[in-house]
């Protein structure tokens, strides 16, 4: 009897491909081609799965190339790549990656805290320029994290993490907001207070946002948002581009109306807004807060535990939808 077959969109550890064709025929990308959303609608015609990534489209047009597809297996937490309601309209489950990224992607979330207020990056640059010629009292001073205020804007799992991470390692006095409030043994675990989002924007000295990518979230930092801030504050974006207004990011940042940011993820990226690429006091990373090689290798193996425990189990391990 023939395999089922499926698309791996982009290229991905060989182990995981020799474990998927244990299962199924599958048409790989391994030479990571960027695939216009024609080409993926050629490709992906005629598969029962897709193992996706958060740079392809799932939607009407795409599902419509695919009249066969039962489910795309996103090797990310994050769906916002996802068209949900067309998916569920046309009977496709879609499973992400949760648990396996929370401590990596939570770790990078601090590395950015502490390397937009410690101003890490901007000083390394003066010194590869050869601008360093003595020492200077104020030279690169920025502010403190231990003690400082940190705001958390979205209170899940990496929210969490940031949390545990500021309170327990740095002494911070951790605020939080939220679309929910946390159980009181979480806000005890995470030593985290609930507050409004508009004292979460006055007080904190090192906001970070970790809520989800949804019309809701978009552009819940903008203009307004950031004149609220602090001028000392920082900001970090690990979450999803579109939560940021980027062109208002990189004015308020031009302005000094804040101190910083550290930004992984943009509005549009693989493009990055023109105005951020010329301000010093930003930095700026290419969407890797997840990239450990444990944790990209456990994000692969929970994608095709998707595909394998839905395809041949009937039991997928990270539903996303009603299939
Ligand atoms: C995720 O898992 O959502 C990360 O952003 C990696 O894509």
């Amino acid at each position: 009897m023939s395999k089922p077959s499926i698309l791996v969109t982009r290229a991905v550890f060989p182990e995981t491909i020799a474990r998927l064709e244990q299962h199924f025929e599958v048409e790989h990308n391994q030479a990571d081609a960027r695939w216009d959303k024609a080409e993926l609608c050629r490709r992906i015609a005629g598969k029962v799965g897709a193992f996706t990534t958060g740079g392809d489209r799932i939607d009407a047009d795409v599902l419509a190339a695919a009249p066969q597809l039962r489910i795309c297996a996103n090797m990310a937490v994050g769906y916002n790549n996802f068209d949900v309601a067309a998916m569920t309209a046309r009977r496709v489950l879609g499973t992400n990656t949760p648990d396996v990224l929370t401590e990596t992607t939570a770790d990078f979330g601090f590395a950015l805290v502490m390397a937009i207020a410690r101003r890490v990056t901007e000083s390394e640059h003066y010194l590869r320029a050869g601008q360093w010629d003595r020492w200077s009292f104020d030279m690169f001073s920025g502010s403190d994290i231990h003690g400082a205020t940190l705001g958390i804007l979205g209170m899940g799992r990496i929210g969490q993490g940031i949390a545990r991470r500021g309170a327990h390692g740095f002494g911070m006095n951790v605020i939080y907001h939220n679309r929910s409030r946390l159980s009181a043994d979480k806000e005890a675990e995470c030593k985290a207070r609930y507050v409004s989002k508009e004292e979460l924007l006055r007080d904190a000295d090192h906001l970070v946002l970790v809520l989800p990518y949804s019309p809701e979230s978009h552009h819940a930092i903008g203009e307004k948002e950031l004149a609220q801030m602090k001028p000392t504050a920082t900001l970090v974006n690990v979450a999803r581009g579109g939560i940021v207004d980027d062109a208002a990011l990189a004015k308020a940042l031009r302005e000094r109306r804040i101190a910083g940011a550290g930004l992984d993820v943009f509005e549009g990226e693989p493009k990055v807004h023109p105005d951020l690429l010329t301000v010093p006091n930003v930095v700026l990373t290419p969407h890797i807060a997840s990239a450990t090689v444990p944790t990209r290798r456990a994000m692969a193996e929970l994608a095709a535990d998707n595909l394998i425990g839905f395809l041949v189990h009937g039991k997928p391990v990270n539903p996303l939808n009603p299939e």
